[in-house]
Parts: structure tokens; C-alpha cells; sequence
């Protein structure tokens, strides 16, 4: 019997495809998920070589990406088309297409076809919501229309002007049992996993405690059963804001300044392109191309 865990690479370095139910089999095993957002075809590329167990297509895509404020603005129409791009990069993580603001709230069947649309035309596993026992019906039908969904509460950013802000969650009593209280409907409704975002680390290690699904922890502390962060963050290339949470691994905004420049500069010095960049013609094409219309 093999002791290999689902997603490690095996001896004919074929990765299997991570499903929702190896999500299950990390938590028994204590193992923690790892998980990244991703936009786009080469990024989604580059982490899935690199191993990471889920991509989610999240809606911080509006701010990261697009350059919005914050996440309101961010349509089915734009997520489907970063979702594909995603799909077409990724083989083995299991992918999750975040549900924009006002795809899932007017009604259950709406929400119930806008889930679908992930899967059936943007190469999706998953969807995820946010929101707590408000969202437990809808959670419901998703789910029972065979999709697997994410939760998320906490900071949910799609409710920052009913939060006051970007701010941390579940900080007083009231709010963290309420926190505690959602984990368990959404879990009910069927959630595969849940996001816990910005909420005190012991609170959320409580939680995933508490939970049969796998917690996805995002300033959730080292207690929760996964990671995900923003890899805009992560990379150093959105620098509008960092938030205490964000561990940055690179300087990639940095380090596009300086190729920027430094390419202006070979421009301006015509010291690019240069011989090795540049197509050539046959001596006597050339020949008789400048005897017919001059140099
Ligand atoms: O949209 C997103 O990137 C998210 C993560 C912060 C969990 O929802």
C-alpha cells in the first residue's frame, strides 16, 4: 500500500488532480492545505508546478487586479474570464471560483445558476461565498445541485461598508460565539471547507477544532487547518496596501520598476534590440532589393 499523500509527486512525477475529498484527508492527517489566488494563465502555471494544493480564483481580482477600491465592482462576466485563464494553467489543484457581490444574494436559484456557470463554463471545481447562517439555504441548493462549496466568514470583504471597514472579526464575546455559531450552519448547509479570515488565531484554532471540514485560515493564525493568501501580496506586486497578515516572499512591483527602467534605458541608448534580437536577409536579396529602390 502506497503511503504516498494524493498530491505528492509519484514515482512517474504524474501529480493527481486534488479533489475536495483529499481536503478531508489533510485535515485527518493534520497536514495543512495550502492555497493561493490566481488570475491568470501563468501564475496559475507556476503554482501548480509549484504544488500548491487549491488555486481560488478570488474576487480580489476587483482590487489587485483591475484596480477597483474594493471588492464590489467585480461582475460574473469578469471572474468567468480569469477563471478560464486559471483553468487553462492549473491541472492538479483544485480550483475555486470566488462568487462575485450580487450573484448569490437576490435569490437561491440565481445563485444556484451563477454557481453552475463556474463549473460548466470557467473550468471550475468549486465555488465559494461569503457570509454566515444568512447564507446557510443558498449553501444548501448549491450543494445540492452537486457543486462543492467554500464558506467564509469573518472579515468578509464583500460586506465592508456594513463591517465599517476592513477590520479584524470576532474580537468580543458576541462576536466570536456568533463567528463560532455560523462555522457550525455552514457546515450543516454542506460547506467542503471554510475560509476564516482576519478573526483572533485562537478563535479560529478553536473553530477548526470544532469542525469535521478543513478551516482555510487568511489572518486566521497557524491554527487553522489551511493557508490561502492573496499572491499579489504574497509577491510584493500590489503595494496600495499590506495588511498586518501578509507575508511578502518577493518584490515583484520592485523588481518591475527596475526591468522597466532599465529597458527605457537600452531603448534610449539604442543598445536594444541588438544583433542577437534582430532578423536578417540574404546578402544578394539585399543587393538587388537597394539596386531597385535605393538606399
Ligand atoms: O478574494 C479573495 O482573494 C479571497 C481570499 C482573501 C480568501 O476571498
Amino acid at each position: 500500500m502506497s503511503t504516498m499523500a494524493p498530491n505528492q509527486i509519484s514515482t512517474n512525477n504524474q501529480r493527481k488532480k486534488v479533489t475536495t475529498r483529499f481536503f478531508r484527508q489533510k485535515k485527518a492527517s493534520g497536514e495543512p492545505i495550502t492555497m493561493l489566488t490566481a488570475y491568470d494563465y501563468p501564475t496559475a502555471l507556476a503554482m501548480d508546478e509549484a504544488g500548491v494544493d487549491s488555486i481560488l480564483v478570488g474576487d480580489s481580482l476587483a482590487m489587485v487586479v483591475l484596480g477597483y477600491e474594493n471588492t464590489l465592482s467585480v461582475t460574473m462576466d469578469d471572474m468567468l474570464h480569469h477563471c478560464r485563464a486559471v483553468a487553462r494553467g492549473a491541472r492538479h489543484a483544485l480550483l475555486i471560483g470566488d462568487m462575485p457581490f450580487m450573484s448569490y444574494q437576490v435569490s437561491t436559484v440565481e445563485a444556484v445558476r451563477n454557481a453552475g456557470r463556474f463549473l460548466q463554463e470557467a473550468g471550475m471545481d468549486a465555488v465559494k461565498l461569503e457570509g454566515g447562517r444568512e447564507r446557510a439555504e443558498t449553501i444548501r441548493q448549491i450543494v445540492a445541485a452537486g457543486i462543492p462549496v467554500t464558506g467564509h466568514i469573518g472579515l468578509t470583504p464583500q460586506s465592508v461598508h456594513q463591517l465599517g471597514g476592513f477590520r479584524p472579526q470576532g474580537r468580543d464575546i458576541s462576536g466570536a460565539q456568533k463567528l463560532y455559531e455560523d462555522a457550525l450552519i455552514l457546515q450543516d448547509a454542506g460547506c467542503f471547507s471554510l475560509v476564516l479570515e482576519s478573526i483572533p488565531a485562537r478563535l479560529a484554532k478553536l473553530i477548526s477544532k470544532k469542525l469535521e471540514i478543513p478551516t482555510i485560515g487568511i489572518g486566521a493564525g497557524v491554527g487553522c487547518d489551511g493557508q490561502v493568501l492573496v499572491t499579489h501580496d504574497l509577491l510584493g506586486l500590489f503595494d496600495r496596501f499590506t495588511p498586518r497578515f501578509v507575508k511578502k516572499y518577493a518584490d515583484f512591483h520592485g523588481d518591475m520598476v527596475k526591468a522597466f527602467s532599465k529597458y527605457i534605458a537600452d531603448v534610449e541608448a539604442h543598445s536594444f534590440p541588438a544583433k542577437e534580437h534582430t532578423v536578417e536577409m540574404a546578402d544578394a536579396d539585399w543587393e538587388t532589393l537597394v539596386s531597385e529602390i535605393g538606399e
